[in-house]
């Protein structure tokens, strides 16, 4: 009896000892990866071409905020990728150009750790964010702007033509490339760092006890089949868009090569409502639902909704400089 006592005490002390461990490691054989607590890393994985400078970044910061890149001089990424907030806009579906809707529901999708994401777009036909930059000024319904009047404008702004040869030569031609190339570079940034890769870059107490339930729970229910790597998502999944899927009539989305849609990242879910390509879903509750129904045909508990909302809290990140930059002026 003592002796039982004593074992089930080892075993009880080295379980306390190694918990942490234990769900690292499961997290980690699950696919999920912290963003690197180590600069020289994460610029690895960010900037693997090595073209981020100080100077590229503020003026991308800039270009990003910039209203001039927008056919009426009213709308920048920045209306529907807001910083401040979870890089989206919070509203159903985007509006741009003169109160234009956009014609498919589309839901403006964050632009936080986009970086991270194998493809750009709700149907991932963009490689990435220097290329998907050149979408939105040219969409009509978002900035609607053609590229040669992008290139004029910024060329007609002393200032910006000065901070792009300091940026990059002074011999550099500023085309419509190197403008929205510039606005990818500086996106390559907007990384948020949370206390869950604080707790998988070592720090056992970055999470506490109910968040650590609510991981384990994300990994049970099989969330971790999609919602995985460093932007927990952010891989192009089957998603059906057109029969189980209870909002699917919302918008005429069909996803992208073979109907497949782009994992949205888990990072800041808190703060990016609606949901889904189609923003019909406004409770995170109601979303973790309708996944495990959908995606993994489980009827999972109230219980188990908690743990795992408890869980998605964690993925709010720290935000960089989200101010708005000062903006050239027109003449010198
Ligand atoms: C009118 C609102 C609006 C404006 C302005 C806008 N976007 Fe978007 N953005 C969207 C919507 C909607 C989507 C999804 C469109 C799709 O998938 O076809 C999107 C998609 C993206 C994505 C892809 C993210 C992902 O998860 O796939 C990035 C990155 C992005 N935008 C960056 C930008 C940049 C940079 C600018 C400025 C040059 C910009 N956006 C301007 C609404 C907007
Ligand atoms: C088979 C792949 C797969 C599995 C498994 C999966 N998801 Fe998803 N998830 C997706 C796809 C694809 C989307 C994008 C759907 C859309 O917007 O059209 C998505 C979207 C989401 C969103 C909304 C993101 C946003 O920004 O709008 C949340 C939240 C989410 N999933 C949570 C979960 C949770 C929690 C689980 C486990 C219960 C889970 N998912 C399981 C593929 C999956």
């Amino acid at each position: 009896m003592k002796f039982n006592r004593l074992i089930s005490g080892v075993a009880l002390l080295s379980s306390l000892i190694f918990a942490g461990d234990s769900l690292r490691e499961l997290a980690t054989n699950n696919g999920l990866t912290p963003i690197p607590d180590n600069k020289k890393k994460l610029y690895k994985i960010i900037d693997p071409k090595g073209l981020l400078t100080p100077q590229k970044i503020l003026l991308g910061k800039k270009l990003y905020f910039e209203t001039r890149l927008s056919k009426a001089s009213d709308i920048s990424c920045a209306s529907c990728h807001i910083l401040d907030g979870g890089g989206d806009d919070n509203v159903p579906v985007a509006i741009g150009h003169k109160g234009a809707k956009n014609p498919h529901h589309l839901n403006s999708p964050t632009v936080y750790n986009a970086v991270f994401f194998d493809a750009q777009f709700w149907d991932g036909r963009s490689p990435d964010l220097e290329d998907q930059a050149k979408g939105p000024i040219q969409a009509p319904p978002e900035m609607a702007m053609t590229p040669k009047e992008a290139v004029k404008r910024i060329n007609e702004i002393p200032q910006y033509v000065a901070e792009f040869k300091k940026a990059y030569n002074k011999d550099v031609k500023i085309d419509f490339d190197l403008i929205t190339s510039t606005i990818g570079l500086y996106e390559r940034t907007l990384v948020t760092p949370s206390p869950f890769d604080d707790y998988l870059n070592g720090d056992d107490k970055a999470l506490n006890k109910a968040e650590k339930k609510g991981l384990r729970t994300f990994i049970r229910i099989g969330c971790t089949g999609c919602h995985t790597g460093i932007a927990i998502g952010g891989s192009m999944q089957p998603f059906d868009v057109g029969k189980d899927f209870k909002f699917a009539h919302l918008g005429d989305f069909k996803g992208g090569e073979n109907g497949l849609v782009k994992v949205g990242t888990l990072r800041n879910i808190t703060q990016t409502s609606p949901y889904f390509h189609n923003g019909s879903m406004d409770k995170l509750e109601d979303v973790v639902k309708e996944m495990a129904k959908i995606q993994l045909g489980k009827k999972i508990t109230k219980s188990d909704i908690k743990d795992i909302v408890t869980f998605l809290k964690s993925l709010e990140g720290r935000k960089g400089d989200t101010s708005a930059p000062t903006l050239p002026p027109l003449k010198k």
